[in-house]
């Protein structure tokens, strides 16, 4: 069967592009990362992906008039790549209600904690401040809204009593890294389904347990 061709943005670290990139390595993964943009030229992951020998791209918003006309030169090029879906992996850039329509249904995001609690930035230290016992991260279709759409997959870390924002991102990543790719992977096998804003994926392992935290 074809693979389902990934677009993948970034614009910085690009740890999620490489936990992709890693999944992609492997022959039966049933997709391929066929373009990687970044709108930061220095951006690490552009990088990483260039010496895997990967095709990448620098669009630098800031050589456009206005975010419509930046988005447009992505979809171009996201199109002309023949991409299925777009990862959005640590892309900064708010999205032009074009591009998001152009890609309904084609376009996920990850994100560093439970959607839909803590959308935006610093999220992990805003976990902390609220006292929350548990976060996670969230990979979940794009919609106009930042860190809206229907959720396709979340994992769960505890938040421990001397965790930072830092300790805990990176737990949390660790987690990202799993679930990103897995994913793309039932996207990719036609698992999941969207109806009324909420997704079903058929053919998925039962769902965990009871968490708690502390252990009572
Ligand atoms: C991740 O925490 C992701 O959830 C968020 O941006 C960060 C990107 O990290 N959207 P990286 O560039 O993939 O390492």
């Amino acid at each position: 069967m074809a693979k389902l061709k990934l677009g993948v943005l970034i614009s910085g670290r690009g740890s999620n592009l490489q936990a992709l990139m890693e999944a992609c390595a492997e022959a039966t993964y049933p997709a391929e990362i066929v373009l990687v943009i970044s709108n930061k030229a220095d951006a690490v992951g552009i990088e990483r992906a260039a010496a895997a020998g990967l095709p990448t791209l620098v669009i630098d918003h800031r050589k456009y008039p206005n975010r419509a006309e930046f988005d447009a030169e992505m979809t171009a090029a996201l199109d002309a790549a023949g991409v299925g879906l777009v990862c959005l992996a640590g892309f900064m850039r708010l999205l032009s209600e074009e591009f998001v329509s152009h890609w309904h249904d084609r376009m996920i995001n990850i994100h560093p904690s439970l959607l839909p609690a803590f959308k935006g930035l610093n999220v992990q230290a805003r976990a902390i401040e609220a006292g929350a016992r548990f976060s996670g991260c969230t990979v979940h279709y794009v919609r106009h809204e930042m860190d809206v759409g229907p959720i396709i997959v979340q994992a769960v870390v505890p938040i421990h009593a001397d965790d930072d924002a830092d300790s805990l991102a990176a737990r949390i990543l660790a987690q990202e890294h799993v679930i990103y790719p897995a994913a793309v992977k039932w996207i990719a096998e036609g698992w999941v389904r969207i109806e009324d804003e909420r997704t079903s994926i058929d053919g998925s392992t039962p769902p965990m347990g009871i968490l708690s935290n502390p252990s009572p």
